[in-house]
């Protein structure tokens, strides 16, 4: 048969019967059973270290364990993140890139590239193929795996522990620890809820109007996360919710329209063009949350970032900023010129940098020795900044960071200013109870020279 006959008919005619040799191909499994076992060797993996854990929770190994399982599910987490992403930006990056072929009007264009030590030679269908090709390639494991250990993650680190990373310390509403972690699944459950109906309203069909919504609603969340939740948990959180959109997309839209489009080439029946284009719609929806996604996960190490006083305006700026970087990428690539995106979102995202920067902090100090920061450390640090912790979820000194002797501690002023008296980050949630006056003899201690006399 050849292309030119096949034509663009092919979108919406009934397919015709297919020659024997090719209906042989439809009968083959699509989806192999490998993929099964794969998905069951994950969970097999994952009960093993949540019953491991279970066996071990009052004993000595405890914090040990939970290190290890925070390390390998991370581990997990960003090598499928990578793929997904990376396929993410791939794909949409050859719908923008690739030319139209007038002789081939069944496509909706082909591409050359050049990778790995070879040339390569794409084509995609404006619709499907005539017949059902064999051996195709899905993309959606990485996406659930990602989901899936980005959920792992949430719960290692902040429902195991919820008391310490997920409460807010001074909140307005004093929540439970099983009250937090239900709003926190109940927030990412309704959140995709409304996005997905959003989208099957026409406003999808008016992209300016449809991202300003989306944005807005997005800002409510991070705005409801940070009164409920601590602000680091309060940005994980407002990625884990970006994240569960992207992966919704893959699992309740993306995934089912390509087994409408298998079933109906198989079948040779009528198919929608529609559907597909409405699956795409939401495929470039998750090339647009990648940025402001990967912005959250790396800003956990950040506490200039969620230790603003209003973190849910850092997280607007930074979405803004990177959804705008992204959008410039995608209309390079479509060869369509834009002169003012760059330098808006360039701008926005500087913004946060000087939004972020300490004010002028504290008044004028009276000379503060060090037989009063001493004890401040003693009372306030070392049960968990010390070579032999003894608080009930840190067993290692975190990051490495000792404050047992004197120099331990003018060793690493530049850090303890920033993250006890700028960000007040530290202590971690203000478990021990750290009071403004003593962040303030901090302050004046280290703006008067770190002197160890007494
Ligand atoms: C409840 C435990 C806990 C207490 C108490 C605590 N910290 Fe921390 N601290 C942590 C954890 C966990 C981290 C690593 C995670 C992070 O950076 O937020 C950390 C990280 C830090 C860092 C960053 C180290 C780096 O390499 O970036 C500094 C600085 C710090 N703490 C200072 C302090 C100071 C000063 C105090 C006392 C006023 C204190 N911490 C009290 C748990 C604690």
């Amino acid at each position: 048969m050849s292309h030119k006959t096949q034509g663009l008919k092919n979108e919406v005619v009934k397919n015709e019967k297919l020659a024997p040799e090719k209906q042989e191909l439809l009968t083959e499994n699509l989806v192999s059973s490998n993929e099964y076992i794969y998905t069951g060797i994950i969970f097999c993996i994952l009960l093993l270290f949540f019953l491991v854990y279970y066996y071990f929770r009052d004993t000595l190994y405890v914090g040990h364990l939970h290190e290890w399982m925070n390390i390998l599910i991370r581990w997990l987490h960003i090598t499928f993140g990578i793929a997904w992403i990376g396929t993410s930006f791939f794909f949409v990056f050859m719908e923008n890139s690739m030319h139209k072929n007038k002789n081939r009007p069944e496509l909706k264009g082909d591409m050359w590239m050049l990778h790995g030590g070879g040339f390569w030679f794409v084509e995609k269908y404006q619709v499907a193929p005539k017949v059902m090709p064999k051996g195709v390639h899905w993309f959606k494991y990485e996406a659930y795996f990602t989901w899936l250990t980005g959920f792992g993650l949430l719960c290692i680190v902040y429902y195991f522990n919820a008391e310490a990373m997920l409460l807010k310390p001074d909140g307005l509403i004093e929540l439970s620890s099983t009250t937090a972690i239900g709003l926190s699944i109940a927030s990412l459950a309704i959140g995709y809820g409304i996005y997905h109906g959003l989208s099957r309203t026409p406003l999808l069909k008016k992209p300016l109007l449809f991202g300003i919504t989306l944005f807005l609603i997005l800002i409510g969340f991070a705005y409801f996360y940070t009164q409920v939740f601590n602000a680091r948990a309060a940005f994980i959180h407002f990625g884990a919710l970006i994240g569960t959109f992207m992966a919704g997309n893959v699992f309740f839209v993306i995934i089912p329209a390509q087994k409408a489009m298998v079933k109906a080439t198989k079948e040779g029946t009528y198919l929608d063009p529609a559907i597909g284009q409405f699956a795409g719609l939401r495929s470039f929806h998750n090339n647009y949350f990648t940025l402001p996604v990967l912005f959250v996960m790396i800003s956990n190490h950040f506490p200039s970032t969620f230790g603003h006083d209003y973190p849910w305006l850092i997280l607007a700026l930074l979405t803004l900023g990177s959804a705008g970087i992204k959008h410039y990428h995608n209309l390079k690539e479509k060869n369509q010129q834009s002169v003012w995106v760059i330098p808006i979102a360039s701008l926005i995202l500087i913004s946060t940098v000087f939004i972020t920067a300490p004010t002028t902090i504290g008044g004028e100090c009276e000379k503060v020795s060090f037989t009063e920061i001493y004890p401040i450390f003693q009372e306030r640090c070392v049960s968990c900044h010390s070579a032999s912790p003894t608080d009930d979820v840190w067993t290692a000194p975190p990051n490495g960071v000792v404050y047992d002797t004197p120099q331990d501690i003018v060793k690493l002023t530049d850090k303890i200013m920033q993250r006890v008296v700028i960000t007040k980050t530290m202590p971690q949630n203000n478990k021990t109870g750290i009071t403004p006056e003593e962040r303030d003899k901090i302050r004046c201690w280290i703006m008067q020279g770190t002197s160890l006399a007494e």
